[in-house]
Parts: structure tokens; sequence; C-alpha cells
């Protein structure tokens, strides 16, 4: 079974996927993550290229296993704060951008759903990656209080001196919005079957609630 879970920046996409696929006991996937380490593998081996031929052979040859608070990434240990890190947000979306990097990030998740039970979090899981999915969710969150929570995740992970301001997160979110909803192929949209939430107003907690107890009536309407 797949449950694809899609929604911008600081939605709780990353948090929610996790807590849903433990309390189901699923696997959980963060195609987030894989471009963060591809964008990781490119700037260690090209720089700051663009140029999509390199960016293209160099997804061909990465070789990604999950660790410990972290991925390795063809043999080398890359912990969770460098995947997240200024310089790999800054690059991730031209890289995202490169439609066979899509390609061989969509394979490695098509082929780990089947695996076994799987929650898969992205921007175009419910509608590119896993059309057909179980189960759908998109989850949202205007925009100050996802550069909220931004705000607060970096006072308890970032040391005083080399955090942004509210307004610099809040600018940062904005602009990852514009260019995940207007990227030519995996844009960020919302799949017409998809439970839509909220989530400006509830808590981690609230949400996973929600997509559980949505699942599991769905699940036992199906049975009937
Ligand atoms: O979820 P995240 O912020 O860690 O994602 C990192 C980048 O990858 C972000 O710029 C959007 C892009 N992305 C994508 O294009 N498609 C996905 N399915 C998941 C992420």
């Amino acid at each position: 079974m797949v449950i694809a879970i899609d929604g911008p920046a600081g939605s709780g996409k990353s948090v929610v996927s996790q807590r849903v696929a433990q309390r189901l006991g699923f696997h959980h996937l963060n195609s987030g993550k894989l471009y963060r380490a591809i964008t990781h593998q490119v700037l260690q081996t090209a720089g700051t290229s663009n140029d999509s031929s390199t960016i293209v052979a160099i997804a061909e040859g990465v070789e990604i296993l999950p660790a410990d608070g972290g991925l390795r990434i063809s043999g080398s240990f890359v912990p969770d704060a460098e995947l997240h890190g200024e310089l790999v947000d800054r690059h991730v979306s031209a890289v995202s951008s490169v439609l066979r990097v899509r390609e061989i990030v969509n394979a490695l998740l098509r082929s780990t759903a089947t695996k076994g039970d799987i929650v898969v979090e992205g921007r175009d899981i419910t509608t590119v990656v896993f059309p057909d999915a179980e189960f759908k969710v998109y989850l949202d969150a205007d925009i100050e209080s996802r550069a909220q929570r931004r705000y607060a995740q970096q006072a308890e992970s970032t040391p005083e001196e080399q955090r942004s301001s509210y307004e610099e997160i809040r600018n940062a979110i904005a602009e990852r919005d514009e260019a995940d909803r207007t990227k030519e192929h995996g844009a960020l949209v919302i799949a017409p079957d998809a439970l839509y939430l909220d989530t400006s107003h509830l808590t981690i907690e609230e949400v996973c609630d929600k997509v559980t107890t949505t699942i599991q009536s769905d699940k036992i309407q199906q049975e009937n």
C-alpha cells in the first residue's frame, strides 16, 4: 500500500509522514531528501555548476543508502544538518528541475514501493510518482505559520550567530513556493482526490490523528 503526501515547505509533511508511517508500521520515504542527496553530490564533485549534462551524469552514478541521522552518499556519510544546510537549500531547486534527475528519483521511489507498504512524501508524489496511490494527502498551511515553524526549529538547532531573521526565513519560503509551483516538471499541485488539510492551527498530533483515522475509515468502507 502507498500513502502519498504532498505539500509546500514547512507544511509539516516530514514529521507527519514519519509519525504516520510509525503508527501504521510502514516504511517512510522522503523524496526531497533524495533530491538533496543528489544536490550534495553535485556540489561535492562539480561545485555550483548548473550544467544539466554534468548534473545528470552525477545523478546516474550516485549511490544513496539510508543511515542513522543522515544518508550514505556514494560511500560517505552526510548528516541531515548538511543535507538541510544553506548551500544545498540554494541549489536543490535547480537540480530537482532537471527532468532526467526526476526520472531517476521517481524510479527509485517506485522500486522501493514494490518491496512493502510505504508512506512517501514530496511535491509530486500524489500526482506524478504515485497517481494511483491508495491514499493521498495534501498538507497546507499559511506562509506565516510555516515561517514561524521554521523559525522555531532554527532556534533549537542553530547557534544564535548563524540564525536567519523571521523575515529572511519567510522570504526564502515564498521563493521556494514560487519555484515549486511553477516548475515545468513535477510542480506542486493539489490532487483532486487528496485529503486536503490546512495545518496552520493544528498540532502535529492532531494532523496525524486526522490522517490515520481517515485512512482507517476509508479502509473499512472499501472492505464493506
Ligand atoms: O521537501 P524538501 O524541502 O526537503 O525538498 C527539497 C527540494 O526538492 C525542494 O526544492 C523541492 C524539491 N522536491 C521536488 O521537486 N519534488 C519532490 N517530490 C520533493 C522535493
